[in-house]
């Protein structure tokens, strides 16, 4: 187990489209912003049908209940001159208990092993937590256009 209460952690398929619905659902307003960088009043299913399409690759912590309490989203380029994106949240309750931390490593060893060199995540200019959490990856912190982009180097 990767933390008391979470069952297991794995990589989601379109089976767990409605688990996600319901986990962004459960966040606070404050939560959901920060995960989607914009108000979300209501989440609409298509929004997990959209995070779970391919190529992005949705790595899902899930408790003894099945419930989805955490998620961290490896989205490749759409494009030869963008580079690989990653987002991620965690229920409140289970926050501060290295969730985070052991997605995001597992997802960007996975990216790594795939060949990719280069993984930016966009955060909110007051995202101190999710600030830090990137930090302790070695990513560098640029402002953005009003927000934060933390880029991480995988090559070396
Ligand atoms: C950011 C977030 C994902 C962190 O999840 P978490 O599981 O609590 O993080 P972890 O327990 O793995 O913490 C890893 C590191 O992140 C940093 N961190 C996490 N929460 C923090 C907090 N409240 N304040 C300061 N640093 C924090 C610390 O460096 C921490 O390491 P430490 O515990 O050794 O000090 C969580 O707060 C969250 O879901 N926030 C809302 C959504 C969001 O902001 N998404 C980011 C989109 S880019």
């Amino acid at each position: 187990m990767a933390a008391s209460g979470v069952a297991e952690i794995r990589y989601a398929g379109p089976g767990d489209a409605a688990a996600l619905t319901d986990f962004y659902e459960s966040l606070d307003d404050e939560s959901r912003y920060r995960r989607f960088l914009q108000p979300v009043p209501r989440v609409a299913p298509a929004m997990a049908d959209h995070v779970l399409t391919p190529p992005n690759a949705v790595l899902v912590a899930v408790d003894l209940d099945g419930a989805v309490v955490a998620e961290t989203v490896f989205a490749p380029p759409r494009r030869p001159d963008r580079i690989a994106e990653i987002a991620y949240a965690v229920a409140p309750t289970f926050r501060r208990r290295g969730l985070a931390r052991s997605m995001v490593a597992q997802v960007l060893d996975d990216a790594r092993r795939d060949g990719v060199r280069e993984v930016e995540a966009m955060i909110g200019a007051d995202n101190r937590p999710s600030v830090a959490l990137m930090r302790s990856f070695g990513a560098r912190i640029r402002y953005d256009d009003g927000a934060l982009m933390a880029h991480l180097d995988l090559s070396g």
